[in-house]
């Protein structure tokens, strides 16, 4: 297994080209079960949990080829309906096959998603969804059955904003009998990007953005050809995290200024500059780190997804920061490893209270999921010394080559055997 190891205090400039987004590639791949034929992506990142997901639908028929950011996903063999818990267990976003094997096959079975790092992740809107759809739910040996000979559209009000969820029962309702609304659907980009597809495909969706979706069921959808996925924002969320906490001038390119409203405001509170550039954005920091308070909302507001990153900030900034975690109220495994590299931080209920300190030192840590390694790397960039990091197999399920973009940046970053 593999370990970062990373020497501190290097001077970061230059230009990145940020990858695809992991959140929206997932329900891509997913959507792909409700064709019968080849589709094709760009800009796909290169990721364990693409390898996954990849994995999980050649298991269930297809066949699936991916070289240099192109993939290739031939639907017409998929036959089976059955995700297997040693598959489902490794990556959550496997839920997303509940959905559009139930609209092809009219039944599933679906390993139940377990526990997770960040917190409680329970899928009672997703199955609420599907019953409201017409489907049989059978909750079995560990995992998800439906039943249902045909789904018929109907209204469903979500009890709280989810992205995966929406993004299921819109996989759901695409070849649905009559038409479905969702109600207070979640607005992310990769909701979007998904919704854009599946119209490209032949699908009827409106609204996606908003806080209602209309989905006017059809009986068919042809494979999709060449859809580029929308760029990582929390990729670039991270890179612009970086630059800020090293005052590091940096130019993320393929990086979509539009959807990261949320962070670069609050970078800019901070005191940095940040600006659109001809492709992309450029980041300046300016060596000033004013302390700033947070709360994680659903989209447009501040991601969960980038707490972590900006906690490893706000532990060298001047002042305190309070951090409110409101979508995963538990989500910060990060915590006890940044404190091991000298930051100040106490946690209270769902709440962080982070001082600024000085410096951060290099120390071994632990990385426990995919955000928290990101914002362990942050630390090992900023600190003082060497840092080794533990179980790096997480960053690698959601950043593609992270390390190699930042190494070509001017970061000192290798890998080493555990
Ligand atoms: C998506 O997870 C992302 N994953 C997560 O990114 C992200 O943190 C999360 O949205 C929030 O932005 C993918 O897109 C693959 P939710 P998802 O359903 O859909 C509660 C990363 O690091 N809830 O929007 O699973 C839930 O507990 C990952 O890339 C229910 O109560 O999250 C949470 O409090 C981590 N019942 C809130 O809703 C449900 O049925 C939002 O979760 C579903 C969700």
């Amino acid at each position: 297994m593999d370990k970062l190891v990373i020497e501190g205090g290097n001077k970061l400039k230059g230009e990145v080209v940020i990858s695809g987004a992991k959140n929206s590639v997932l329900p891509l791949m997913a959507s792909t079960i409700l064709t019968s034929g080849v589709n094709t992506f760009t800009n796909v990142p290169d990721l364990a949990d693409v390898r996954t997901m990849a994995e999980l639908l050649t298991m269930l028929g297809a066949k699936v080829e991916y070289h240099k950011g192109k993939l290739e996903i031939d639907s017409t063999g998929i036959n089976k309906w059955i995700a297997p818990y040693e598959l489902v267990r490794t990556m959550r976003a496997s839920v997303l096959v509940l959905g559009p094997l139930t609209a092809r096959f009219g039944k599933t079975r679906v390993s139940f998603p377990g526990g997770c790092a960040i917190g409680e992740r329970p899928v009672d809107q997703h199955l609420k969804g599907l019953e409201i759809l017409g489907s049989k739910i059978i909750i079995d040996e560990g995992y998800i059955e439906t039943k249902a000979k045909k789904l018929s559209g109907n209204i469903i009000p979500f009890d709280i904003s989810t992205v995966t969820g929406t993004e299921n029962m819109m996989l759901a309702s695409v070849l649905a009998d009559g038409e479905t609304i969702l109600l207070n659907a979640a607005c992310e980009p990769e909701v979007t990007d998904l919704a854009n597809a599946l119209n490209k495909m032949g699908a009827k969706i409106t609204g996606a953005g908003t806080d209602i979706i209309t989905i006017k069921g059809v009986s068919k959808l042809k494979p999709i050809k060449n859809y580029k996925v929308m760029p990582d924002r929390i990729e670039s969320g991270t890179l612009m995290v970086a630059a800020v906490a090293l005052s590091a001038d940096l130019v993320l390119k393929n990086c979509a200024f539009e959807n990261s409203g949320a962070v670069i405001g609050k970078l800019i509170e901070v005191g940095a500059e940040i600006t659109k550039v001809k492709g992309g954005v450029r980041v300046k920091g300016t060596g000033k780190l004013k302390s700033v308070d947070i709360t994680t909302l659903p989209y447009p507001g501040f991601p969960t997804d980038m707490q972590a990153q900006l906690m490893t900030l706000m532990s060298i900034s001047r002042g305190l920061s309070i951090i409110n975690e409101t979508i995963f109220p538990q989500r910060y495994l990060h915590a006890g490893e940044l404190r091991r590299m000298g930051a100040d931080i106490k946690l209270v209920g769902s709440s962080a209270v982070v001082r600024g300190v000085d410096g951060l030192s290099g120390a071994p840590i632990m990385a426990s999921d995919l955000r928290a390694s990101a914002s362990l790397v942050l630390a090992g960039l900023i600190a003082n010394g060497r840092t080794d990091i533990l179980r790096v197999y997480h960053l690698d399920r959601g950043y593609d080559r992270l390390d190699k973009k930042l190494e070509q940046i001017g970061a000192k970053i290798w890998r080493e055997k555990e």
